[in-house]
């Protein structure tokens, strides 16, 4: 699988079949994808072992958060199929469970700061300490990385910040939130093009709308990867 791993496809979409038909319909032109909550009720799980078991690499979006055992008992389920990328909230408790569950697999424990549809207010709602917003993410990405995340999931915008720490050196920076130029924003807000969220010092992209939900999903996709040859 040759295609630029810097870019991963969110697969949003009901079910496996539908997933399918975008997987089709991108041919060669990507080899990763990211399947999470929205899909695992419709199959998701079996088209993510599917479409490992073809080569392609894997990005389970399950921001799992809960009591530190049963995280454990969970990562390390989902551990044993050897998927690439795995996602939990930034709590250093949920993230020390997280990594004891994956054992010896290979899986990467990536650690969610602060869902980047929650603005301060949403923070002052659920009881979250004040500060601004990217001071507070900057935190829990220290506390992350401490805990021993392999990576941190960022808005594209928030991607220069964590990549100075020193706790960053060596780890990954993934970030939603990308919007290549002249595409709509659908509901995100803190966005930029694919090109600056890589420049800012992220290893990945997680493109979803923009492509599956093109009229041509490959030429979509093509677009998005030339951009980030240049990067
Ligand atoms: O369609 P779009 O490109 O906005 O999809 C972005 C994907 O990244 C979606 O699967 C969304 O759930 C996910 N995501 C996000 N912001 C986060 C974490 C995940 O947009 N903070």
């Amino acid at each position: 699988m040759n295609a630029d791993d810097r870019l991963i496809v969110a697969l949003d979409v009901p079910n496996l079949l539908d997933g399918g038909k975008i997987v089709d319909a991108l041919g060669d032109t990507v080899s990763f994808y990211k399947i999470g909550l929205g899909m695992l009720t419709g199959g998701g799980l079996a088209l993510a072992n599917e479409l490992k078991e073809k080569g392609f690499k894997i990005f389970l979006d399950m921001k799992f958060f809960d009591i530190g055992a049963t995280v454990e008992k969970a990562v390390a389920g989902i551990s044993q199929y050897n998927f690439d990328f795995l996602t939990v909230h930034g709590d250093p408790h949920v993230v020390r469970a997280a990594v004891a569950g994956r054992g010896n697999s290979c899986t990467k424990i990536l650690a969610v700061t602060i869902l980047t549809s929650l603005d301060r207010e949403d923070l002052d709602d659920a009881l979250i300490k004040s500060g601004n917003l990217s001071d507070l993410v900057k935190e829990r990405a220290q506390n992350a990385f401490k805990a021993g995340a392999d990576g941190i999931i960022a808005s594209p915008q928030e991607a220069a910040l964590i990549r100075a720490l020193p706790e960053a050196v060596g780890k990954l920076i993934i970030t939603p939130g990308v919007r290549p130029l002249g595409s709509v924003l659908d509901d995100q807000k803190r966005v930029t093009t694919p090109a600056e969220a890589i420049k800012n010092g992220a290893d990945h992209i997680v493109i979803g709308r923009p492509i599956w939900d093109s009229k041509n999903p490959r030429k979509a996709a093509l677009k998005i990867l030339n951009e980030l040859k240049v990067v």
